[in-house]
């Protein structure tokens, strides 16, 4: 397993190069519900950045030498929590990178405050089809692991809903390529820095 993409390159686009100067040191941080698209996306907004990615999920899996179904197996899911917590942490020392988190990582406040001391978070929103059309086809997520995973899913949507909409910035997410949503993505912090961060906009 491998949580990390190349280090820094180019980026793609002359948008992309004026939104990497506005973020300085700062990491993007890709948050929302299981099966939005946080590491599909949040990869294509790195390569398209040129900036490295970091997947939480893995890290954390590389740390516990485990898969986090094991881990939630082996000691549930407060351990897991406690982990996620201390591993993005670590993780957003090494800015500037995109980094995604797990579905349950922005809920945590105060992992909220580290992402907002040193990133701009990200939130991918999508509507429920689009959300269990995407896990169901994996069984991976102990949380899903459930008689009806679609009323769990819709049970996270009412309480982390209001949590997420918190992000800095929220994308739409939308049936289209994982470039073209990174292109979306790209465009909303743009959009994002010229109202927040005017002194570092070229
Ligand atoms: C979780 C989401 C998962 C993973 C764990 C718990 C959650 O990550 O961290 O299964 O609480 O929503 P993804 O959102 O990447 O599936």
């Amino acid at each position: 397993m491998h949580a990390d993409s190349p280090p820094a390159s180019e980026p793609r686009s002359p948008l992309a190069a004026q939104v990497r100067e506005a973020l300085g040191r700062r990491n993007i941080v890709m948050v929302g519900l299981m099966g939005c698209g946080k590491t599909s996306v949040g990869r294509r907004t790195a390569l398209q950045l040129g900036l490295p990615f970091v997947d939480a999920d893995e890290a954390i899996e590389q740390a516990a030498g485990r898969t986090i179904k094991e881990i939630f197996d082996e000691h549930g899911e407060a351990y897991f929590r406690d982990g996620e917590r201390r591993v993005i942490a670590r993780l957003l020392r090494s800015a500037p990178q995109v980094l995604a988190t797990g579905g349950g990582a922005y809920i945590n406040a105060e992992t909220r405050a580290a992402i907002a001391d040193c990133g701009v978070a990200v939130w991918l929103k999508a509507e429920l089809p689009m959300l269990m059309r995407r896990v169901l086809k994996r069984s991976n997520r102990p949380l899903l692991q459930a008689a009806d995973p679609e009323a769990v899913m819709r049970g996270f949507m009412t309480a982390r809903y209001p949590i997420y909409e918190k992000a800095h910035v929220t994308v739409e997410s939308q049936d289209i390529t994982h470039d073209a949503m990174a292109a979306k993505v790209i465009e909303s912090l743009h959009e994002y820095f010229s109202h927040n961060a005017p002194d570092a906009q070229s």
